[in-house]
């Protein structure tokens, strides 16, 4: 099998890089080692920024984002006796949009198997080979059993955080990873229950941050910081739902209860992994780095990675020009930081550490954002996601 990119995983990052080079006449090839299944249910982040809604418009995946997306004006952060809303088409000119990654990774699929390029399930022993040459090549095993070869001109690395890419960029000798654990997890549900809120909820309480999303008219998704040592069986729907009156309490105003579909611990980090290419593999999304889901980054970041290597691809395979995928990891990484200070920013800011001088340091920050105009437009050009490139 021969073909222009070689894409490892088809989460996001890969999908979308296959649908842009496509539309520039560009082939690829996308491999996953989950199925179809799998991959359209599992349940990930909720928010797109701008240019993530511009960029699947631009490339015909507008529709149903536009007819069951709902759009955000702000975000409320809430403090004890406060509740403030930032309101971003004020302070920046911009909003955001609450729609699954997991109807956003739906599109991709149905899109890519209406006539886009190949895209097979339920392949195993993918890994990159012979990236320090001008001819890489995938080797994998089919979802039959079968031994298969790959020959590509490049191969993109959107394979996560677990995948083979990261570590095989990794052992080149200019490697280097940056990571921060944090001390708190998120206990997340999805309920059937209607959105108590227009906006979604950050809110710093004594006993921890609670965040009120959504993802539909229908349906809530909440999440109450945990220590990560938390089982799930300890929390019944009863202890969350109390939880979260407290944490969410508000005069005259209470959390919708309804039916939880959907229970997890998820824990949070930072990791920045530099540079993202060896050779002819490109990392693109979680491969490179990972942030806290407190700004709404992770898949944001994702598609900008995807946009600046689709043009730098586009680039070097069609008119032989190296000078963007040379620049490539530098100007993604730049954003990469940008969003990792402000995923760590609004992380430090909302959970409480159990510190009584970091809890007073953490109200005096929100005061500041809920009451400048200044600090609240930094907060509200980051969330609603800064320029790509
Ligand atoms: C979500 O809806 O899953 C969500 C929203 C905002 C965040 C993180 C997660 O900051």
């Amino acid at each position: 099998m021969r073909t222009q990119v070689g894409i490892i995983g088809a989460g996001p990052a890969g999908l979308l890089l296959s649908r842009l080079l496509a539309l520039q006449g560009i082939d690829s090839v996308v491999l996953e080692n989950r199925s179809r299944d799998y991959v359209e249910a599992r349940i990930r982040a909720g928010i797109l920024e701008q240019h993530t809604v511009d960029t699947l418009s631009a490339v015909g995946l507008g529709d149903r984002l536009h007819r069951e997306g709902l759009e955000h004006s702000g975000i409320y952060l809430q403090y004890p006796g406060t509740r403030h809303k930032l309101d971003f088409p004020e302070l920046c000119g911009r909003t955001v949009w609450v729609y699954g990654q997991t109807e956003v990774v739906k599109d991709l699929i149905a899109a890519q198997l209406d006539g886009g390029p190949p895209l097979l399930f339920e392949v195993s022993d993918v890994q990159p080979e012979d990236v320090d040459t001008d001819s890489p090549r995938i080797r994998f095993t089919d979802a039959d059993g079968n031994p298969q070869l790959l020959e590509c001109d490049v191969i993109a690395g959107t394979d996560g955080f677990h995948g083979p890419s990261r570590t095989l960029v990794q052992e080149s000798s200019r490697g280097r990873t940056w990571e921060r654990t944090y001390p708190y997890a998120w206990l997340g549900i999805l309920a059937d229950a209607a959105p108590a809120t227009d906006e979604l909820i950050y809110a710093w309480h004594p006993e921890g941050f609670a965040l009120y999303s959504m993802r539909s008219p229908k349906v809530s998704r909440l999440y109450l910081q945990v220590d990560p040592s938390e089982k799930i069986e300890d929390w019944s729907d009863e202890r969350i739902w109390d939880a979260l009156d407290t944490r969410f309490a508000l005069d005259g105003w209470s959390v919708n209860r309804g039916p939880v579909t959907d229970k997890s611990i998820l824990p949070m980090r930072s990791f920045v992994s530099a540079p993202m290419r060896r050779g002819r593999l490109f990392l693109a999304g979680d491969a490179a780095h990972i942030v806290p889901p407190t700004g709404a980054k992770g898949l944001n970041l994702a598609v900008a990675d995807v946009t600046l290597l689709a043009t730098a691809l586009v680039r070097l395979l069609q008119e032989g020009r190296s000078d963007l995928v040379d620049a490539y990891s530098d100007t993604a990484l730049r954003r990469v930081w940008r969003c990792t200070h402000f995923s760590w920013f609004m992380t430090s800011m909302l959970h409480r550490s159990g510190d009584d001088f970091d809890a007073q340091l953490q109200l005096s920050q929100l005061e500041r954002v809920c009451s400048s105009e200044a600090a609240a437009r930094e907060l509200a050009e980051n969330y609603t996601g800064l320029p790509i490139g």
